[in-house]
């Protein structure tokens, strides 16, 4: 049996399948964040350990006999965050979360310098881990000098859970550190932003053994068995492991706390002028692009504690049936944004808004504003070279039928669910443990799930959603010249 741990923004969740890749259980805890001042947002990673702790128990507690034997485990995990810790591996402040974008100056000044997008092949984001560590060096200098290693919050767990320093390529290129052609850390680029080599785990593939499960911690989970911990994932290369998103072709948008619009490749191929993201894939000599919006179901999630309502509420008080774009229209940069503006000072905003709007518009206005922000990527995905034909949707958002369909008429793709669609990143690193602890081929776990159900775009309607996402394109360079 293996386990999959994938620690998200919002919550952790692990699950727990058979060698045959069938899900026994899983679960999640959930997790906070907090934002001490506009743009920042982090989290204790005390927090994690509790909230793997929990999970792993109450799996322990429902299939007693499948944990005894879990032979394998993997851990995926949300990019970028910068876990600091000294030399007694105490954490020394809380880890600065990938949307957090106080560090837009500190990016601004490292992508000035070429070498980064040469050897790295992205722009530096704000939300990138380089520019939070060259933060801290300015502003927290006592605590910087006291930095042993700097751990993704995966990495972290995974000290935790094995005692070992470690890394996987996927996660690691989304530190601006990673000679990403090459897959392996530049020393050259930690130079340029005041670090050494040896404050960084050592990095591995996501399908290697990382190290072994601390018996106590196999005791207290009921596991019997020695288990491998293999690299894992950064949690968009995870989830496109549970959804076969491996070979070149294939996609999948992610409507998670960000949005992420993924395609596999089988080379390199960096474009970091379109802010497409070109990072490792978790497996041997693959590689990925992506586009990433800040904030997908956290804009949602925004809106309904405004409106003092739950998402599923909001979302089903639209009804079934797709509607024609709403004339309010809404800009999701609640943290800033990444693909496809790259600014970290733009803020969200509602168009469009009259005496007529109700909650209801509003929330059509929230679920297409998002949709649009996607398009942008798939746009931007396509200046890189990868031309969609479909792509498999995972993510929380995608539970809301109303917005895969508003989705995929958006973008003019079909849609497909998967059967397993809640289980995207997690699965997808119970998959890498299955490969690690048994040294099978990866690309033969790697295949895509059963669909469930394909939402197709709903032609009628493209038209309008074309003139709608016209429209939208147009507010981003009016709110920037009219912004504070
Ligand atoms: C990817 C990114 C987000 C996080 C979310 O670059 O920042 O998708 O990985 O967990």
């Amino acid at each position: 049996h293996l386990l999959g741990i994938d620690l998200g923004t919002s919550s952790i969740k692990a699950v727990l399948m058979n060698d045959q890749q069938v899900i026994l259980g899983s679960n999640s805890q959930a997790l906070a964040v907090t934002r001490p001042q506009v743009g920042w947002s982090e989290q204790d990673p005390a927090d994690w350990l509790t909230a793997v702790d929990h999970a792993l128990q109450t799996l322990q507690q429902a299939h007693p006999q499948a944990m005894a034997d879990v032979q394998g485990l993997a851990l995926s995990g949300q990019m970028h965050g910068a876990t600091l810790v000294d030399a007694q591996n105490q954490v020394l402040r809380p880890c600065i979360l990938w949307n957090d974008t106080r560090s837009y100056q500190e990016a601004a000044a490292l992508d000035a310098n070429p070498i980064f997008r040469q050897l790295s092949g992205n722009i530096v984001f704000p939300g990138f881990t380089a520019p939070k560590l060259v933060w801290v060096q300015k502003h927290e200098p006592a605590l910087f000098a006291k930095l042993h290693k700097l751990l993704l919050p995966k990495d972290y767990v995974r000290w935790w859970l094995t005692g070992e320093y470690a890394s996987d390529m996927s996660d690691a290129a989304g530190t601006a550190w990673l000679d990403v052609a090459k897959r392996a850390w530049s020393p050259e680029l930690l130079a340029s932003s005041g670090m050494r080599i040896e404050q960084m785990p050592q990095v591995l593939e996501g399908t290697a053994v990382s190290g072994y499960l601390h018996p106590r911690l196999a005791e207290r989970w009921g596991i019997k068995q020695r288990v491998v911990v293999a690299g894992g994932a950064g949690d968009n290369a995870a989830a496109a492991c549970g959804m076969g998103t491996v070979t070149a072709g294939s996609a999948f948008v992610s409507l998670g706390t960000s949005g992420v619009l993924f395609a596999a490749t089988a080379r390199y191929l960096p474009n970091p002028e379109s802010a497409v993201h070109t990072f490792c894939h978790a497996l041997p000599n693959t590689w990925h692009q992506m586009g990433v919006i800040l904030s997908a179901t956290d804009s949602l999630n925004w809106y309904a504690q405004i409106a003092n309502q739950s998402p599923i509420a909001l979302t089903q008080a639209l009804g079934e049936n797709l509607k024609p774009p709403s004339r309010v229209s809404f800009l999701p940069y609640l943290s800033g944004e990444r693909t496809p503006h790259n600014d970290a000072k733009i803020r969200g905003a509602f168009t469009g808004l009259s005496h007529a709007d109700q909650q209801v518009d509003l929330t059509q206005a929230v679920l297409e504003g998002v949709a649009f922000a996607i398009r942008d990527n798939l746009a931007a995905l396509k200046a890189a070279g990868s031309h969609l034909e479909r792509v498999t949707a995972v993510g929380g958002g995608s539970r809301s039928p109303y917005w895969l369909k508003v989705l995929a008429t958006t973008l003019n793709l079909p849609i497909d669910l998967p059967a397993e669609g809640d289980f995207g990143a997690a699965f997808g690193a119970a998959r890498l443990a299955l490969i690690a602890a048994t040294q099978a081929e990866p690309f033969s776990v790697l295949t895509a799930p059963a669909v469930a159900q394909t939402i197709e775009p709903e032609t009628q309607f493209i038209q309008a959603f074309n003139e709608a996402y016209a429209h939208y394109q147009h507010l981003y360079p009016a709110l920037k010249g009219a912004s504070l």
